[in-house]
């Protein structure tokens, strides 16, 4: 069967990129809220797998050259890839082994993380428990393994949408025709219908919305692979359990009973104090289709519930903005924050909190470690207070609780580590390697893992920024290509031909698409 399944990726490569739920810093950040205290990451040692074509790991590998990481898949053709993608980078620390995970033995050491990210449904029954059994044997022993996996109740409803793309193309060999008639078997049940306002016509809709979406390779692999078996939360769980290990969080805190706004905490209260019980309870409310389960040893030590002490360790940067930008921490006044998107709101009278966003706001997209930020919120609120005031003394216990609070809310990022990325640039000023040799593709990590889409002529910039030009020469470098034709530059519609007009746009350009590079976190010098 291995066979078999090699063969898919082999004629259908799954789209290799990084997922910023896997990043060990994430990893390392939850352990840490959950009590373990996690290997730090200049150094740690990192296995990924079903690492695919290395978009996760190869990133990985560049942030920590220090650090030794090793990528396994069962397909030779993506690992292949993976090689090439690293040599093009040039990062030296990332091994790439074309195997089965089944043949994991003690020669390969020991991690401090380990990454198993979309693979734990899509493998026979026999390979799942051998995952299981490598996280068992070569995780260190305050090592963090990921493993994300569908979930029923959400998979319920999509298992339906795959069982039918199955039977249509059932006896078709080729992945890009089955593609072509799983897509063609949804809208034929969509178009046929005579009760479009049946529950199950409207969820099938919802759901074919998404499909439409979706590439070729996501919707292969996704519900036309020989595998793809969706689970319980609870029964994942008796599984970990059942190889000797546990989990013990969500690398997606927000996600979990606790981060859950008070009217949900309320409802979950049947489910008492129990971690696995308050989130089955919860993935039947949310009808949740995936996870991102966090794994250790079974006997480390690890607590039921986030400390919010444990923030007072970590590093804190914000994902939100004053909504006024004139707003100040002074007094009790409510400020209201908001995120890019606008769908993450924060109204607050705490002054120490508003005052921690707005410092945050000041230095974004930059991380402050949180005793350096509780000083500079203590200085701030002590200079706004007025001379007749008695200094205000911050609660740091309190700071430390909403900040926990906060992460919950996507409103700040925790980190355990410092920002890997410069917002003041060079005089030769350089990017990730990463996001230079991806400067044409889709989306781009940057170096906090999350991706980016820059526009048209941002990608142009980035690619002449390895470090090695001036801002004179990059313009040099722009000019060329708007003359070779490869970047059009355009006014009214019609081109610019005029040589002192192309330096002179080009030249003003330069500043403003380095600083939009720089904040998107993909600049390291
Ligand atoms: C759905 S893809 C996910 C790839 C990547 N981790 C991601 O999330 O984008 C599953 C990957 O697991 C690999 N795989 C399947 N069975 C495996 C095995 N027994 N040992 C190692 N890799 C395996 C496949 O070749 C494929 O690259």
């Amino acid at each position: 069967m291995p066979d078999a399944l090699a063969a898919t990726y082999d004629a259908f490569p799954y789209e290799s990129r990084a997922f910023a739920d896997t990043h060990p810093d994430r990893l390392a950040t939850v352990a840490t809220l959950f009590g373990i205290s996690p290997a730090s990451l200049a150094q740690a040692r990192i296995l990924e797998l079903g690492c695919g074509m290395g978009g996760n790991l190869v990133p990985i590998g560049v942030a920590y050259p220090h650090a030794r990481l090793v990528g396994v898949d069962l397909s030779t053709r993506q690992i292949s890839a993976a090689r090439d993608f690293a040599a093009q980078v040039g990062v030296a620390n990332v091994e790439f082994k074309a195997m089965s995970l089944t043949e994991i033995d003690a020669s390969f050491g020991t991690f401090d993380y380990i990454i198993a990210h979309g693979i734990y449904s899509w493998i026979p029954d026999d390979v799942k428990r051998q995952l299981l059994r490598v996280c068992r044997d070569t995780l260190a022993p305050a090592g963090v393994a990921f493993v994300s996996y569908n979930t029923y109740p959400g998979w319920l409803s999509k298992r339906v949408i795959r069982d039918m793309m199955l039977f249509r193309a059932r006896g078709t060999a080729d992945p890009a025709q089955q593609v072509r008639l799983g897509r063609e078997m949804v809208q034929w049940v969509l178009s046929s219908t005579t009760e479009p306002n049946q529950p199950y016509i409207r969820k099938l809709n919802d759901e074919s919305q998404t499909l439409k979406k979706s590439d070729d390779s996501y919707l292969f692999h996704e519900y036309l692979e020989i595998d793809n078996d969706p689970l319980y939360y609870r029964e994942f769980v008796d599984r970990v359990a059942g190889a000797d290990l546990k989990v013990f969080a969500d690398a997606r805190y927000r996600i979990m009973s606790q981060a859950q706004p008070e009217v949900v905490r309320n409802a979950l209260a049947a489910a008492g104090e129990n971690l696995v019980e308050r989130e089955q309870y919860l993935d039947f409310l949310k009808d949740r289709v995936f996870r991102r389960s966090l794994l250790c040893r079974n006997d480390l030590p690890a607590t039921e519930r986030a400390n919010p002490d444990a923030v007072r360790g970590l590093r804190v940067a914000t994902l939100v903005k004053p909504v006024n930008p004139q707003a100040d921490a002074a007094g009790a006044a409510r400020v209201e924050f908001a995120n890019s998107d606008g769908n993450v709101r924060v109204n607050t009278d705490i002054p120490a909190l508003n005052a921690m966003l707005l410092i945050l706001a000041d230095l974004h997209p930059r991380c402050v470690p949180f005793p350096e930020l509780a000083d500079m919120v203590q200085t701030r609120l002590t200079r706004n207070s007025s001379s007749n005031e008695e200094p205000v003394s911050i609660d740091r216990a309190l700071l430390a609780s909403k900040t926990l609070d906060c992460y919950g809310s996507a409103i700040v990022e925790l980190y355990t580590d410092e920002d890997a990325f410069r917002v003041e640039l060079s005089d030769s000023p350089r990017a990730s390697p990463v996001a230079v040799a991806l400067a044409d593709a889709p989306s781009i990590p940057n170096l906090r893992h999350q991706l980016y889409a820059p526009s048209a002529f941002d990608r142009l910039v980035l690619k002449q920024l390895d470090g090695a030009r001036d801002r004179g020469a990059i313009v040099e470098r722009l000019i060329q290509a708007v003359e070779a034709g490869k970047f059009p530059l355009q006014q009214g519609g019609s081109p610019i031909t005029d040589p002192h007009s192309i330096r002179d746009i080009l030249s003003r350009s330069l500043e403003p698409s380095l600083k939009r590079l720089a904040s998107a976190m993909l600049m390291i010098a």
